[in-house]
Formats: C-alpha cells, sequence, structure tokens
C-alpha cells in the first residue's frame, strides 16, 4: 500500500526536476535566439568582451554575473578612462581591491572580510539604481539556465549576514557609545563621557565603564546610561569613583 504511494511520489519529484529543467532550457533558447538583450538574457564571457568600447559597441560591465549597460558612463568607462578596466568583463573582487591597472581580473570575493563584503553590496546597489541590467554572465555566479549558482547563493547569504551584523554593531554602538580616550605618558590613559562621545549625539553623557560584547572575554570602554547600570555585561573600573565621569585607567 505504501510503496506505490512511495514510487509515484518520487516520479513526481523527478518530473519536477525535469520540468524546471526544461523550461530553463526553453527560456534559454528564447534568450540566446533574442538579439534584443534584457535582464534575463545570457551572456558568454566571450560575448560579454565585445562590450568594451573598443569597437564602437556599446559598454557592458558585470558585477557578481549582472551584466549592465554602463555606456552612459562614457567618461568613467570608455577606452582610456580611469575605469575601462571594468567593462567588457566580471572583475567583481577589483571593486573591493581597487587595483584596475592588472590585465588580469578576478571575480571571487569569498574571502572578503564583513566590511568589504558590504563595500561590495553598496557597489551592487549603485549598478541597479544607476544603470539597466541587460542580462546575466553564464559563470561563476549563474549557471548555464540562468539560475544563481550555489557560490552565488553563498555569496549573498555572506553579504546578507555582514549586513545584519553592520545593523547589530550600530545598535550596540548607540545603547553603549565609545568613551573618549586620551593618553599621557606620565599619568596614564584617562577615559569620559561627553553626550557625543563615539561621535553618538545623544540627550545624556554616561559613566565610563568596562563593557563586554556578547561573546567576547575582552572589553572596551562605553558610556553607560542610567537604565544600563545594573548589567552583567558591564564594570566599574577599579580605583574610578562610581559617580565619576573621567577614570583614569592603569596600563
Ligand atoms: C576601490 C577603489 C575604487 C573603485 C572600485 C572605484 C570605482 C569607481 C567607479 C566604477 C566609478 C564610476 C561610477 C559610475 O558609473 O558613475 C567611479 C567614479 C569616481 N571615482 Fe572611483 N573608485 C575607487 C576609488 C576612487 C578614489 C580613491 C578616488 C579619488 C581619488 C575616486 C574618484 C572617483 C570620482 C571623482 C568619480 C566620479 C567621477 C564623475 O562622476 O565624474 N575613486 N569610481
Ligand atoms: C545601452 O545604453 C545606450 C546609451 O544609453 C543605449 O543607446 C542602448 O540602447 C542601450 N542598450 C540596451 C540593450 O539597453
Ligand atoms: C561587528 O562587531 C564585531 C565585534 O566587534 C566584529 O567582529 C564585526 O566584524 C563587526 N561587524 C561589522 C560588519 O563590522
Ligand atoms: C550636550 O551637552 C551640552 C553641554 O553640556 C548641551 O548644551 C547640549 O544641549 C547637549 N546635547 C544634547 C543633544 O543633549
Amino acid at each position: 500500500m505504501l510503496k506505490p504511494l512511495f514510487l509515484l511520489g518520487l516520479l513526481g519529484l523527478i518530473l519536477s526536476f525535469y520540468l524546471s529543467d526544461i523550461y530553463y532550457s526553453f527560456q534559454r533558447i528564447l534568450n540566446l535566439n533574442s538579439n534584443k538583450q534584457g535582464p534575463n538574457y545570457l551572456f558568454t564571457s566571450e560575448e560579454l568582451a565585445t562590450f568594451d568600447g573598443t569597437n564602437g559597441m556599446f559598454l557592458y560591465l558585470s558585477i557578481m554575473g549582472q551584466v549592465y549597460n554602463v555606456t552612459d558612463g562614457l567618461k568613467h568607462y570608455g577606452v582610456g578612462e580611469p575605469y575601462h578596466f571594468f567593462v567588457g568583463k566580471d572583475a567583481t573582487r577589483h571593486f573591493i581591491t581597487g587595483d584596475f591597472e592588472n590585465e588580469y581580473s578576478r571575480d571571487d570575493v569569498d574571502d572578503l572580510d564583513q566590511n568589504q563584503l558590504r563595500s561590495l553590496n553598496n557597489w551592487l546597489k549603485f549598478y541597479k539604481s544607476t544603470y539597466k541590467r541587460v542580462g546575466k554572465l553564464m559563470g561563476r555566479y549563474f549557471d548555464e539556465f540562468g539560475r544563481l549558482t550555489p557560490y552565488a547563493r553563498e555569496i549573498k547569504k555572506l553579504i546578507k549576514e555582514a549586513e545584519k551584523s553592520e545593523e547589530s554593531n550600530q545598535t550596540d554602538k548607540r545603547k553603549f557609545p565609545p568613551c573618549n580616550i586620551e593618553w599621557d605618558a606620565v599619568k596614564g590613559s584617562r577615559v569620559w563621557c561627553t553626550n557625543k562621545s563615539g561621535g553618538i549625539e545623544r540627550t545624556w553623557a554616561g559613566k565610563p565603564r568596562q563593557y563586554y560584547e556578547a561573546g567576547s572575554k575582552s572589553f572596551r570602554c562605553a558610556c553607560i546610561s542610567e537604565e544600563n547600570k545594573g548589567l552583567g555585561t558591564i564594570k566599574e573600573y577599579s580605583g574610578c569613583d562610581s559617580d565619576s565621569d573621567s577614570c583614569f585607567i592603569k596600563t
């Protein structure tokens, strides 16, 4: 009784895989046959290379496999212009590294740190809002059916995590603003709080305390408001009066 049902389910599953492949193949044939480039048109790297402006063609560049028509940016991307390096290829990595002189280019970004990933995300947003997408590049980020590759999905996930991390860091910074710090060879270091220390403008100044960030064994100096002074992640500086706005710390 269970067996035929199971087989039927399995058949359905296999069929649905085939159907989605057939669907994508069909889309691809449509795309390749259409010489009108749309957001889902699929480029080979050879074809994209012809859009570098050397033969009077339009200027296209690819970032994370998304191909944009940057012809209107002729003064940046045209032959001999400062960012000509980027056209006719996917040089995603170079938006972060800033090296445009090299004849070699790389499109891999999996080893970037969180701030670099956020910077990459800003470039993605910039191109999306400034230029028209004319296709996708088959390669590291899109497969021959125009689907995101596992690599692309991983990078997207990392970008999302980096944005989340930044958001929570900013929230944390607003709640626990950094102290002002000065150093003197004789007196040692002094930490103190004002209502704009750490670049966080606020109505309160707070008291300088050792603040242990979540999961961290080290502390930083934070200005602690009245409402947060009882938290377990906060310690007073030894030798500094509880009410003092300023503490000398031994180093
Ligand atoms: C990682 C380093 C950098 C990258 C990847 C980068 C990339 C770019 C790109 C792609 C554009 C063209 C944007 C568009 O299509 O409108 C641009 C414009 C520009 N870049 Fe950079 N750039 C970098 C560093 C710099 C630095 C250090 C300076 C300053 C010395 C600079 C100055 C400019 C200026 C002034 C423009 C705008 C020009 C205009 O609108 O006429 N860039 N940059
Ligand atoms: C690319 O941009 C240029 C300049 O704006 C425009 O003339 C051309 O039609 C665009 N091509 C596509 C495929 O969008
Ligand atoms: C947020 O803060 C943590 C700990 O200080 C740091 O490791 C992480 O890189 C920060 N995130 C971003 C996006 O800067
Ligand atoms: C910060 O403090 C200064 C002087 O103590 C005061 O004039 C100013 O209004 C305060 N700023 C805010 C945002 O409360």
